[in-house]
């Protein structure tokens, strides 16, 4: 019995000191920026960065500490595409399916990459949070096309076999 009891202690001691180092970092990254709502963008942004996507629970935090109307930052939050609300992988695939892409194919290879990634219909991120997929417009490398970025490295002149090289490659070295 005091074995589960200790066992449910520990379990909620790493939760809480969990909780306060993400707490303590937004404390560091408002700090540096400063508590002026101007700074929202860049507050979110640098958040954004450190965990990925930006937490719920977070944004609260922060609209708590900056003084400023919780629906405010969610607006903020949820008005450019550059944030995300979700978790993302730890390597996001943005394909291209702007016009030059579209036309040599780009679906070819969006249904092929989440084919390999077993991506089930609208979902994008795959169960290991390593990698989450995005359709994008123009990434600005048409005379590559169809081209895709991985995190923010771009790849051209793809194909379904090409996309299947790069993603293996980059799980081989995760398994390193
Ligand atoms: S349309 Fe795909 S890179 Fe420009």
């Amino acid at each position: 019995m005091s074995t589960v009891i200790d066992a449910e202690t520990q379990a909620e001691a790493r939760v809480l000191n969990g909780t306060l180092r993400k707490f303590r970092r937004v404390n560091e990254i408002i700090g540096k920026h400063g508590k002026d709502p101007s700074n929202l963008i860049a507050i979110l942004q640098d958040v954004q960065e450190e965990y990925r996507y930006l937490p719920e629970e977070i944004m609260t935090y922060i609209s708590t500490v900056m003084e400023i109307h919780p629906s405010a930052v969610y607006g903020v939050a949820t008005f450019y595409a550059q944030f995300s609300l979700e978790p993302k992988g730890k390597h996001v695939i943005k394909v291209c399916d702007g016009t030059a892409c579209h036309v040599r194919n780009s679906q070819w290879i969006i249904d092929g990459l989440r084919e390999h990634l077993r991506l089930k219909q609208g979902v994008t991120t795959t169960k290991d949070m390593l990698f989450t997929v995005e359709t994008v417009a123009c990434i600005g490398a048409c005379a590559l096309a169809p081209a895709m970025m991985v995190d923010e490295e771009i790849y051209g002149q793809l194909t379904p076999d090409k996309v299947k090289e790069i993603v293996d490659e980059i799980i081989a070295k995760e398994e390193e």
